[in-house]
């Protein structure tokens, strides 16, 4: 058993808690690579903020679950010796499916978990939640459930509101699952098409496609119903355009990929909402900085020649989030 706490991470209750009073919320960026994970702790650092770094399945089958540990506890170290004193960072299972993944996770220094029962029936997704929450809470370790089915391109995000979170469940949902924060569904989707083209419009300017508002008559109907619990938004990278528009100039083919509108995380992180994950913006802005440079530079064939501006990209744009986007900055 190696508990998060000799790691010097963090669990998410008293960050959330300050996240919610304060109308900001805490960046939950997914790291695969070592790139990755230095762009996140050098963006955290510079602008004093707190961050969750997150796990998914697919990140532990690509890097192996104890190497992402080990860098998870590199990352502490890293950000002390960049001059932060007291680091906030959380390393959190995304997308946990088994109660036996989010206990191998907790037995090995994560601080956090999710256990996403939302594809489960009502009954089962809160049976599962509370076998989870009851083994976390004996090592301090805060749960993340999800209620409601995040859309995907293949569904109608405008019309299927079914798949939305029913804020009359939530009260009974947290209340029986013991969770210490609750995933929503309210229009966010994983990935960079999160909308078709038949469901947004088209700026008359641009000719950019303009996707459909998020639900936020559901997500102020779920603050009514749960003050001051802690919401997560799942989805939730906005799919720069600059970023699209580079990959697709050089030799990219990402037609008509679409991502939510900072402005609606904004104003998102104000309330309730105090995670929002974001990744499909790393891998974007990564894949843009390579090709740029590939492109502009055939000859490179060293590793490092193309992963240094990459991770300045990605730097930039977790910068970017944090002070321009989610207002987390200067909170350490
Ligand atoms: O929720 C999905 C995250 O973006 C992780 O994606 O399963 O491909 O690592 P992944
Ligand atoms: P994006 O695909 O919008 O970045 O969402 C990531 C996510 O929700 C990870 O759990
Ligand atoms: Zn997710």
């Amino acid at each position: 058993m190696t508990s998060y706490k000799e790691l010097g991470l963090v669990n998410t209750r008293e960050m959330f808690a300050k996240a919610v009073a304060g109308g900001y919320a805490i960046p939950a960026f997914n790291f695969n690579t070592l790139e990755q994970m230095q762009a996140i702790v050098q963006a955290a650092v510079e602008t004093k903020s707190p961050v969750i770094m997150q796990v998914s399945k697919g990140a532990r089958n690509y890097a192996n679950g104890t190497i992402l540990r080990y860098m998870a506890q590199g990352a502490v170290e890293y950000a002390k010796e960049l001059g932060c004193e007291n680091p906030q960072i959380v390393l959190h299972l995304d997308h946990g499916d088994s109660f036996e993944l989010c206990k191998d996770c907790i037995d090995n220094g994560f601080s956090s978990v999710m256990i996403d029962g939302s594809a489960l029936p009502y009954e089962e997704n809160i049976a599962l939640t509370k076998k989870v929450v009851e083994y976390a809470h004996k090592y301090d370790v805060t749960v993340e459930a999800e209620l409601g089915v995040l859309a995907g391109v293949e569904d109608e995000v405008a019309s299927e509101v079914s798949h939305y979170t029913k804020p009359e469940e939530v009260e009974d949902f947290s209340k029986r699952s013991g969770c210490d924060s609750l995933a929503i569904s309210i229009g966010t989707s994983h990935g960079a098409y999160k909308f078709t083209p038949e469901q947004c419009t088209r700026d008359p300017k641009t000719g950019k496609l303009v996707p459909p508002p998020l639900a936020f008559d559901i997500l102020h109907e779920i603050e009514k119903r749960l003050p001051g619990f802690p919401i997560v938004l799942h989805g939730s990278s906005s799919v720069p355009q600059d970023e699209v528009d580079t990959i697709n100039a050089h030799g990219g083919k990402l037609p008509d990929a679409v991502g939510i509108p900072e402005e609606q995380l904004r104003e998102a992180s104000k309330s309730a909402v105090c995670k929002i994950n974001i990744d499909s913006d790393s891998r974007l802005a990564m894949t843009a900085a390579i090709r740029k440079h590939f492109d502009e530079k055939p000859g490179d064939f060293d590793p490092r020649q193309y992963l240094k501006p990459a991770r300045e990209n990605m730097k930039k744009m977790y910068m970017h989030k944090i002070i321009d986007v989610l207002g987390s900055n200067d909170k350490l």
